[in-house]
């Protein structure tokens, strides 16, 4: 149920298990690859263009020379994949030293867990991230805002979340401001306004759901910083991301909370809208 697609004029489909990239490859050796992950929904990747544009800031910031034919790849993947729900993903790799870069697409089968966390919610525990709020949009080779391959700190911070007995953290700065998830954006309901930081000053990954979601909040939308304490004070916490969609924390740091009015709503106002695949 998985289709593999390598990047050309046109894209050729290979068996999913062919190796694509050589073992000196920037992206296997250093990390320098980008990547971006979208749904398959109703037989499309949905919000294909707000995916291929960060894909090209982000490999501009590797200084990753993307090659053309994105578009036409993430089609044909999609085509290949064949049914109405999945995921995509498309990655593109620096290449080996004084080479092209390697662009692949992979389509599969969303998780039944990434599923559940959309209808049942997620527990998530904050965790710090280290720098101060202001450093990863000040220190641009931290590469804040960047969606490389380099996710390991990510996925530790996965680990660490899961050893607390959680399914999710949210990277807190070491200033005492919410940052976001490792693979989410973060959004939380407090006086009845949807909050969510904003990602050029905070040095996070401007998020395609996020961008998608606000437009459709049932209720008023502040872009703008919140500490810590504000965060474990609110009514409503959810993460947002382009597979899992809209998943509600549940718990935060052991305080339950439940799936919120607000973060409900937008959600089935998030599900719809990939399916008609219009930003609001
Ligand atoms: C660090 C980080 N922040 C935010 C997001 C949410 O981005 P999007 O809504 O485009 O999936 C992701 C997505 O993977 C991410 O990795």
């Amino acid at each position: 149920m998985t289709v593999l697609a390598l990047l050309g004029d046109p894209p050729t489909l290979l068996d999913p298990t062919t190796p694509v990239l050589r073992a000196d490859d920037l992206g296997v050796a250093r990390g320098e690859s980008v990547f971006e992950t979208l749904r398959i929904a109703g037989g499309r990747p949905a919000f294909l263009d707000l995916h291929l544009e960060r894909l090209a800031r982000s490999a501009a910031r590797l200084a990753i020379d993307l090659p053309p034919g994105w578009e036409a790849l993430a089609l044909a993947a999609t085509e290949a994949y064949g049914h109405a729900a999945g995921m995509l993903r498309l990655t593109c790799s620096k290449g080996v030293p004084g080479g092209s870069p390697v662009g692949f697409a992979l389509a599969s089968p969303v998780p039944a867990e990434t599923l559940r966390a959309r209808t049942s919610g997620v527990a998530a525990v904050t965790l710090t991230l280290g720098v101060s709020a202001d450093q990863r949009a000040e220190a641009p080779w931290l590469l804040g805002g960047v969606k490389s391959t380099s996710y390991a700190v990510n996925m530790a911070s996965l680990r660490a979340a899961e050893a607390a007995g959680a399914q999710d953290a949210i990277w807190v700065s070491s200033d005492g401001q919410v940052l976001e998830a490792p693979t989410a954006t973060v959004a939380w309901v407090s006086s009845g306004v949807l909050v969510t930081p904003p990602a050029d000053e905070v040095g996070t990954l401007p998020g395609t759901t996020a961008h998608v979601a606000l437009e459709l909040s049932p209720v008023r939308v502040e872009v703008r910083r919140g500490t810590v304490e504000e965060l474990r004070a609110a009514d409503e916490v959810m993460l947002l991301s382009s597979v899992r969609g809209v998943a509600p924390v549940v718990s935060l740091d052991g305080r339950e909370l439940g799936i919120g009015p607000v973060t409900a709503q937008l959600r089935d106002a998030f599900e719809r809208a990939v399916l008609d695949g219009t930003p609001g």
